[in-house]
Parts: structure tokens; sequence; C-alpha cells
């Protein structure tokens, strides 16, 4: 690279950062679930200009790919947006263009659901951190599958983004018929999807994370192989986990991803926990229940990535989530054993700039 190409490389990124600090700290002055939608549908609109897309594209793709076949998937480069982020598979374009090399769409639910009562999302800044119990708000899987085959049919096309369909039960369904939701969703979104990923480990669907004993996973997983066997092209089928899960918890996962042949494990979801936070407690405490995402859970999840990683003898593949807000990061998730990466309060804080910083680390530090 030439000095000139480098010296403007630089400045660029300076310019971008800093105002996107600036975008963010009056962001930042409204609710989180409202700037949420707000910020993705002005994306949305200014995106429709053909001009102003590719401007995007140029600023936000990383010019240095590093492109990662895991299960058999052609990913463009290594860093995916975590399911929540685009639940009802509004944005896929507009992520695609921020340099995503994946987005996991969801949780999907059988019906569509209105989620809990606002508000249900909050920031800690000083801790870099999210506190969401959101409630697996969403469309429900015949619509979103409906904008699934539009999307494929049109954008889709053309496009190497991979998409996963993040599955999970209807609030009121009891445990003991939750396979039959996961089933519903599995079928819902088969054709339209790249991988799927069975969501048992959010804390905000009471009972939801019961699901994680081995009898219900095997039954969940026995059901949705069956149905992936009978398809034409049958798909990679996840498992994503709490980093709440005691040893046990965690070997019984370990024993079960290998002898149901799962396709992988995402690690982590976000945790209950509330230890070493830097935000007041009293802060905490009215904000109530609810999964902690961002800083404070990335050690916790790459330690349970590295002990899932050692203990399986690397025999299971890894999607790596929580607390990735830099290079350094996602590089600590990927020696500690993940195949890949997902990043979403890091996209938050850090503006859409992440995806390009982080695969530059990457390639840099290969
Ligand atoms: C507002 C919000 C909503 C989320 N919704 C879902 C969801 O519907 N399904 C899911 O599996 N994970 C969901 N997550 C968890 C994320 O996908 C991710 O695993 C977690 O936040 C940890 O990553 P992070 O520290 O980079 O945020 C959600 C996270 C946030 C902050």
């Amino acid at each position: 690279m030439s000095l000139n190409k480098l010296f403007s490389c630089i400045i660029i990124n300076v310019i971008l950062h800093r105002m996107y600090k600036i975008v963010r700290s009056i962001l930042f002055l409204f609710d989180p679930e409202r700037v949420h939608y707000f910020s993705m549908n002005v994306l949305k609109l200014i995106c429709k200009s053909p001009f102003i897309k590719k401007r995007i594209q140029k600023t936000f793709s990383s010019p240095e790919l590093n492109p990662t076949c895991v299960f058999n998937l052609q990913f463009s480069n290594p860093v995916g947006l975590g399911a929540g982020f685009d639940k009802n598979a509004l944005y896929l374009n507009e992520l695609e263009s921020l340099g995503f090399g994946f987005v996991e769409i969801g949780t999907v639910t059988p019906q569509p659901q209105t989620g809990n009562e606002k508000p249900r999302l909050f920031r800690l800044q000083k801790d870099k951190a999210l506190i969401n119990r959101m409630g697996f708000n969403n469309d429900g899987a015949a619509i979103i599958a409906e904008r699934m085959a539009t999307w494929r049919a049109k954008d889709g096309q053309h496009s190497s983004l991979i998409v996963g369909g993040n599955i999970g039960k209807y609030k009121n369904t009891p445990n003991e018929e939750a396979w039959k939701d996961y089933e519903i969703c599995f079928n819902a979104l088969h054709e339209y999807v790249d991988y799927f990923v069975v969501n048992v480990s959010s804390p905000n669907t009471p009972g939801l994370r019961a699901l994680q004993e081995k009898d219900s996973l095997q039954q969940i997983f026995s059901v949705l192989h069956s149905s992936n066997q009978k398809k034409k092209q049958p798909k990679p089928i996840l498992l994503k986990i709490a980093p709440d899960l005691n040893k046990d918890q965690t070997n019984e996962i370990i024993s079960l991803a290998i002898e149901s042949k799962l396709d992988g494990l995402i690690i982590s979801n976000t945790t209950i926990s509330r230890e070493n936070l830097l935000e007041s407690n009293e802060k905490i405490k009215k904000i109530g229940a609810g999964g902690l995402s961002g800083l404070p859970l990335k050690n916790k999840s790459t330690e349970m990535i590295d002990y899932i990683h050692k203990k399986s003898e690397g025999k299971i593949v890894i999607i790596g989530s929580g607390g990735i807000f830099s290079g350094k990061d996602a590089e600590e998730k990927i020696m500690a054993g993940a195949s890949l990466i997902q990043v979403w309060t890091g996209f938050v804080y850090e503006g859409p700039s992440i995806v390009k910083k982080i695969n530059k680390y990457l390639v840099n530090n290969k």
C-alpha cells in the first residue's frame, strides 16, 4: 500500500470513529429500543439510493477479507451479527452493506408475539453493556419465512451473505411440547436460511433455560434431525447456550453435542449475572430482570469456549459471542476455539466500522 493511500485510510478511519462517537452521544440520549429501529430505518432509507449504498459498502466493507468455510458454508468473512438484532429479517441488505459475513435472524417463534412490556432494553454505559428482557418479540415463523422467500428471490440471489435462523418456543407453550414449536419454525424457514440455531438459553422466556437439560435437548434435536434428513438439502443445526451453566451442565452439553452430532454451538447468550458492574447497585436494581451483554460478559464466554474446545478435543465447531468490541477481543475468542464470531453490543457501542476493524485486525495478525 502506498504511503498516500495508507495516510488517507488512517484519516478516514479517525473521522469515522470520531463521527460515530458524536452520533452515539446524541443517540444515547434516547430510549435504546427506539434508537435501534430509528437507526436501522434511517440506514434502510438512505440505502435506497444506489449511489449512497455503494459509498456505504465501500466505506464499511473490508478490503482485506478473510473467507472462512465452516459447516460446508462459505463465509465471506468470520464476523457475524448475533440473533436479536434483526429479529424479523428486515435489514439484511443494509447489514450486508456494513460488511457482515453473516446475520442471524430471530429468535423466531411459531406465532407472532409482542414480547415483554416496555421499557425492556437498557444501557449500562459505564460497563459498555446492555440489559434486555425483550421476550422474543417477533413477527412469527410464517411472516418471516415469507419475507425471507422474497429476499432470496430478489436481492439474496446476488448476495454472499450467510443467513442463520435462530428459533425458539412460543411463550405459553409448555416445555414438554416445546419440540413442536422448534419443528414448526424449522420447517417454515428451512428453504430460506443457511443454518439453524436452537435457542434454549434466553433468560427472558420463563422456563426456557430448563430446556438446556439433556433429555429435552435430545428430544428437540431428534425431531429436527429427522425433519432435516427428509429435506432435499439438509441444513446445519447448532445450539446456543447460556454462559451461566455449571461444570456438570456444560459437560452434559458437550456429550450431547457429540452424541447427537450437532453441527456446532454458539457460546454464549446473555448472562443473568450482575457481578463486577461499575454502574450503581441502585440503577441495576431499578432495571430489574434481563440478560446482560457486552464487556462484562467477555471473559465469561471466552472461558466457556476455551473449556468446551479443550474438553471436546476440538470436535465441536464453535461460534463465539459475548463482549466482542475489537479485533483483539475477536482474536481471543478464536484462540480459545471459535471458528466464527458474532457481535451485538459491541456494534451498538463501537458503531458500523466494527466489522471492518475486526477483519483488518484478524488479517494483519494471522
Ligand atoms: C437487545 C438484545 C436482544 C437479543 N435477542 C436475542 C434473541 O432473540 N435470540 C438470541 O439467541 N439471542 C439474543 N440476544 C443475545 C445476542 O445474540 C448475543 O448472544 C449476546 O448479546 C452476547 O453478545 P454481545 O455481548 O456481543 O452482545 C439479544 C441480545 C440483545 C442485546
